[in-house]
């Protein structure tokens, strides 16, 4: 540990962090978190009547629930509204004969209506499976595939990377835009919602019922479909309480799409839950965008991640200087490691402490946290939250002690942890081989004060801009280009982005390496997969390093691309 990491911002002692820690994680109990909800004494669950609906029977009914704009629309709504909105989005499925447990698809940029339609699907007891917009024809068809979605809500624009013909099971396409614009047998958005009625029976669900398929990237194999239940709304709401910190007048900001995980836990439910206004800003990312947005609707609480708080960084303090920030009292970010250098720099244009947080796809909310309770250690991704218990375990799940690195581990269950892998029991199996704990792939080790520090991926999981790429769909795509013969896909290092991807690629007999192939080989992948999945860098390579069974050794790519020692080449090929 070097100078940086030893370096602790203290917190002022305010009335929210007068507890002291051990002392909350001896009181902590989720059963007391279950007493929040209506559900408790109805008996009658669904996340989307706890977020919305209660809230519209309460006084915050004229409260505003949800801020949008966009270069082109700006438009508030309040949780009244959004209740009928999401209502007429509920009729409109079950009109179509949607009902519970089916997979219902959302691939359309952040608008007012992907809100409405995803809580739509919730009411109705659907399965939710928000999809990125980035995605192109292959990654929607394998995910359509194996979820077996009956029905997708998607826009003109990207309407022609749904190849419904090859999906049996796709039943409904509905498609939000002009009218003109739709094609034979789509269903027009609008002219079912205004069809619709505003009042809808909400379905009844058990706790341990779907709520929301996110499909993420391992190393190996297709993305898995992570499956989330209902009863994930406890830790959502906990934790919007105290590592968000929501608190009634906040206007809180997530920057995530719906498309991750830190959208839909983030960026829906947790605010919601927790009855606070929320901003969801569309278009793209600009850093005049962004502070414009915080200085326009007075931003309290703002969760983003390290990439754009790099970019920010790199856009100068004159760009924050042009703007009034003084709104916020609450920053936070996800996904990747979070620099030192970025938490200080944060502190200093933002007068805010940077509260890194620790989680995935497959917990399903926020495990490990530098939270306002606590004093934040640059670099740390802070220590496990009450009711959680994280550990640093080898691989026979021995328990490290302080200072040793090893699989970042999580005692099982917690509320949010993913319920299976949808279709998959055997990958489901791998995080929990270990008996009692859920393994999460991730290398880190714990000081003697219990916080965790990230020390890397276990597997080849790549981590680019926070976005999760799993190498092998990359190699997969890669493949299908006539050049190229074999192909290997590592994440390099990147100050931006924390990892960019290269990919290793061997060319078919007749193929001459050239710049323009990779170009064109970029744009192959970008075309066919999504543009945050292609390469950023090829290196073309006679031959790649395998194993005698043929397994591409990514490895040894990477320690090729880095100087490094290549390690035991024993099960190397000749
Ligand atoms: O490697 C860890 C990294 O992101 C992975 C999870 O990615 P995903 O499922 O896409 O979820 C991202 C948002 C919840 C983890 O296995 N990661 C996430 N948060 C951090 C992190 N790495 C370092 N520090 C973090 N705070």
């Amino acid at each position: 540990m070097g100078k940086d990491t030893l370096e602790v911002i203290a917190v002022e002692a305010t009335q929210a962090n007068m507890m002291d820690y051990e002392e909350a994680r001896r009181q902590f109990d989720w059963a007391d978190v279950e007493k929040r909800f209506s559900w408790y004494e109805s008996g009658k669950v669904n996340l989307a009547h706890e977020a919305i609906d209660r809230h519209a029977a309460s006084e915050l009914k004229d409260k505003i629930a949800l801020h949008y704009s966009d270069p082109q629309r700006d438009e508030s709504y309040t949780f009244e509204q959004l209740r009928q909105q999401s209502n007429k989005a509920a009729n409109m499925l079950r009109e179509l004969g949607i009902g519970k447990g089916d997979r219902v698809f959302i691939f359309m940029p952040r608008t007012p209506e992907l809100y409405f339609t995803l809580l739509g699907i919730i009411k109705i007891g659907a399965i939710a499976g928000p999809l990125f917009e980035a995605f192109m024809e292959t990654a929607v068809r394998d995910r359509l595939l194996d979820s077996g979605a009956v029905a997708i809500v998607t826009t003109p624009k990207l309407v022609g990377r749904v190849p419904a013909a090859e999906l049996p099971e796709l039943k409904h396409i509905i498609v939000y835009g002009e009218e003109s614009e739709l094609e034979n047998g789509q269903i027009h958005f609008s002219t079912a919602m205004d069809a619709a009625s505003d009042e809808t029976e909400i379905e009844w669900v058990e706790p341990e019922d779907g709520l929301i398929l996110h499909y993420t990237s391992g190393s190996t194999g297709k993305p898995k479909g992570v499956y989330h239940v209902h009863q994930a709304m406890l830790q959502h709401e906990y934790t919007g309480r105290v590592v968000l910190d929501l608190q009634p007048d906040d206007i809180y900001w997530c920057t995530a799409d719906p498309g991750w995980v830190t959208g839909t836990s983030y960026g829906i439910f947790a605010p919601w839950l927790n009855g606070a206004t929320n901003v969801i800003r569309g278009g793209r990312f600009s850093p005049q965008d962004w502070y414009e947005t915080i200085q326009r609707y007075k931003v309290t609480v703002w969760y983003s991640a390290p990439t754009a708080f790099r970019m920010l960084m790199g856009a100068g303090d004159e760009a924050v200087e042009q703007y009034d920030l003084s709104s916020l009292r609450h920053v936070l970010s996800v996904g990747e490691p979070l620099n030192p250098e970025v938490i200080r720099w944060g502190y200093r244009v933002y007068q805010q402490r940077i509260h890194d947080t620790w989680w995935m796809t497959e917990t399903g909310a926020q495990l490990i946290c530098n939270y306002p309770r606590m004093d934040v250690r640059p670099g740390s991704m802070g220590r496990p939250l009450p009711g959680i218990e994280a550990a640093i375990v080898d691989d026979q799940g021995n328990e490290l002690p302080p200072l040793r690195m090893g699989n970042l581990a999580i005692k099982t269950p917690w509320p949010s942890m993913m319920r299976k892998i949808w279709n998959n029991p055997a990958k489901y199996e791998e995080y929990v081989r270990i008996p009692g704990w859920y393994i999460s792939g991730d290398s880190a080790y714990m000081d003697e004060d219990g916080y965790f520090w990230f020390q890397g991926r276990i597997d080849d999981v790549i981590n680019t801009s926070g976005e999760r790429v799993g190498p092998f769909e990359v190699e997969s795509k890669l493949v299908e280009h006539p050049a190229v013969a074999e192909a290997g896909v590592i994440g390099k290092p990147d100050p931006v982005r924390g990892e960019v991807i290269k990919a290793f690629i061997s060319l078919r007999e007749g193929f001459t390496a050239s710049d323009e192939l990779k170009q064109e080989i970029t744009r192959f992948v970008k075309e066919g997969l999504s543009a945050h999945a292609a390469p950023r860098e090829i290196e073309f390579k006679d031959k790649l390093p395998k194993t005698r069974s043929g397994k591409i050794m990514r490895r040894v790519l990477k320690a090729w691309e880095l100087e490094l020692p290549t390690g035991d080449l024993s099960t190397m090929e000749d």
